[in-house]
Formats: structure tokens, sequence, C-alpha cells
């Protein structure tokens, strides 16, 4: 190939490539080591001074114009891949939204239907002394019911020569409570508890329950079987039936255990209430009269009932859920079920 030939079908070559790949092989043939452009301008040494002189500055301009035009058009098909005409009618893109874990929607629900039965909320603490875990409710330091709740307990503080424990039940957020308010009043308070014990599919160290405290004048025995009958029935279904078992806390009496029939079989008997048609449920009472007088209050003129619920057995038979653990699992196979 000469210059000319050079010149005509470069640039209709440049100009008819569509993809990068194929300027290269252009470049390559005309520019590369063995290129046509370049074995003439190799060529040039072995001419006479007079032909160099008239050929070189010709071929080294070509050159140039070559080199600009595939810089050019590169440039070109770079924007222009990028381009993508705007198809209106594409499906937008999913966004993935998280939601509640099955526990705190349950924890919300069971607020609400409180909530609607006139009673408040309360806050408490999971760090208790041992006072109020346990003396002002009745279980002094040598009484057998203290085995009832193995403790985490926590280093002793100088100050006050408190013992300070991790909460082994919501209970102390009565006697908080009543130190501070007079009566009527309603309150549940939900939160974490702590117990020493080994861990299986049931148990737990770390686990939640809701503490209910009803105190007015002329609270009975009716009124409580009334708000717990009601309580399961909004939670489950109409058709919940509850049975009062005599228990033994120290800080009731008469101190019951709470069950409910089987939402699962309807009471008839499976495998969830182990064929007995009834589920353990709350531990639950009218409140213990040494109860109020450690808050000041005349048992005489004041009568109350409690309860406390364990909140992981409620979701897990609610939602059919085999094993505790699974909660804080974090396994987001069985979060995404709810
Ligand atoms: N605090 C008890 C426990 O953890 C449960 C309980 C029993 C709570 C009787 C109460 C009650 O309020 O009256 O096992």
């Amino acid at each position: 190939m000469d210059l000319q030939e050079i010149k005509q079908s470069v640039f209709k070559e440049i100009g008819e490539a569509k993809e990068i790949k194929t300027l290269e092989k252009v470049r390559i043939k005309y520019l590369g080591r063995k290129g046509f452009l370049t074995n003439i301008l190799k060529s040039l040494k072995g001419l006479p001074l007079e032909k160099r002189r008239e050929i070189g500055p010709i071929a080294n301009e070509l050159k140039r114009e070559i080199e600009n035009a595939l810089k050019d058009k590169k440039e070109f098909l770079i924007t222009n891949a990028s381009f993508r005409p705007l198809d209106l009618s594409l499906p937008g893109k999913k966004i993935n939204l998280g939601h509640l874990h099955p526990f705190t929607a349950l924890e919300r629900q069971i607020n609400e239907i409180f909530a609607r039965m006139g009673f408040e909320i309360i806050e408490s603490d999971e760090i208790e002394t041992e006072y109020y875990n346990f003396d002002a409710l009745n279980i002094p330091a040598d009484h057998p019911a203290r085995d009832m709740w193995d403790t985490f307990w926590l280093k002793e503080k100088s100050l006050n020569k408190q013992k300070y424990l991790l909460r082994t039940h919501t209970s102390p957020v009565q006697v908080h409570y009543m130190e501070k308010h007079e009566p009527p009043f309603r309150i549940v308070s939900p939160g974490k508890v702590y117990r020493y014990e080994a861990i299986d599919a049931s148990h737990d160290i770390q686990f939640h329950q809701l503490e209910c405290l009803v105190v007015d004048e002329n609270i009975n025995f009716s009124n409580f079987k009334f708000i717990v009958l009601s309580f399961f029935q909004q939670l489950f279904s109409k058709e919940i039936k509850i049975q009062f078992v005599p228990s033994y806390f120290p800080f009731v009496e008469p101190g019951v255990q709470i069950n409910i029939s089987c939402p699962k079989c309807k009471g008839k008997g499976c495998a969830l209430c182990k064929n007995s048609g009834w589920l353990e449920i709350a531990g639950a009472g009218m409140v213990h009269p040494k109860v109020f007088e450690y808050v000041g209050y005349n048992p005489k003129q004041w009568q109350g009932f409690a309860f406390g619920l364990g909140l992981e057995r409620i979701a897990m038979i609610k939602y059919n859920i085999p094993d505790i653990r699974l909660f804080n699992s974090g396994d987001l196979r069985f979060i995404k079920q709810f």
C-alpha cells in the first residue's frame, strides 16, 4: 500500500468501526510494528534524500491524522456506549424493607391491648437491689422461695452496702411503683429478666416478662379473672378459656398459676400442650398484705391483683416457635418468616 491507498482505506475503516476492539485492529493494521504506514516510515531511511524530503513530511502528517481520528472515534464510542434510551416500561427497582422482629411486634400488640383496657405502661430497671427483687416482695434471705430464682449477683457497692443483682423477675416494679404512687392504678411493665441457669430449647439466661398490677378499693378475684380472660381472648382468640390453679408465690395470697386452653388444638390435646389441653402461662395472685405494708399502704383499705407473664413463651405458642434460642440467633431465615 502506498500513502494514497492508505489514506483512502484507513479513514473509511475508522469511520465504520462500531467497537473499540475494531479500532484497535485498525490501529495495528496501519500503525503497528508491521503496519502499512510504519513500513513506509521505516523504508524512508533507504531512500535518496530528495525522496525522503518529499515523502517524509506527508507520511508523518498522515500518521498524526490517523492517530487523531482514532482518538476521536474512541472517545465517541465510549460516551455513546453508556447511553441507553429511557425505557419507561421497565419495572421499578425493588427496595428491601426491614420489618419488626416478631418479638417486638408481639410486645407492641400486648401493650396495645393493655392500653385499651386503661393500663399505664411503665418502664423498669434491669439492675435491682436484693431488697426490691426479694425482701420487699416478702422473700426474706432465709426463705426457701429464693431458690426459685437463680440469681446473677453483681459486685457489692460499698456506697450504700446494697447487694445488686440482675432482676430475676419483673415483680420488683410493683414495689417501686407503689412507693411513688397512690392507688387506684392499673399498670403493666414489660422488660428483660435474667436467670442463672442452663440454656436449652425452653430456657435462656435472659428473657422477657410482663408484670401486671392493679390496686384499688374493693378489687376482688372476679375483677382479676375478667382482666386475665379478656387479655388472652384479645391476644389469641375469643375461644380461649382460662383456669386458675392454686400455687405459691410469697408476694401474693392466694397465689395461682394461670393456664389457658391450648390455642393450637383448642383444648383437644396436642404435642404443644402435652395432650393436656392446657398451657401454663403466668404466675399470679392477690397482692399479699405484707407487700402493701412494705410500701406503706394500708392492707385493710387497698386490695390488688398481680401477674407475671413470660413473653417468649407467649410468642412461642402464638407463632409455633419450637426453640427459645431462635429469638436472638440473628438467623435471617427465622426472622423472614414473620
Ligand atoms: N415473678 C414471678 C416469676 O417470675 C411471676 C409472678 C407470680 C408474678 C405471681 C406476679 C405474681 O406478679 O403475682 O416467676
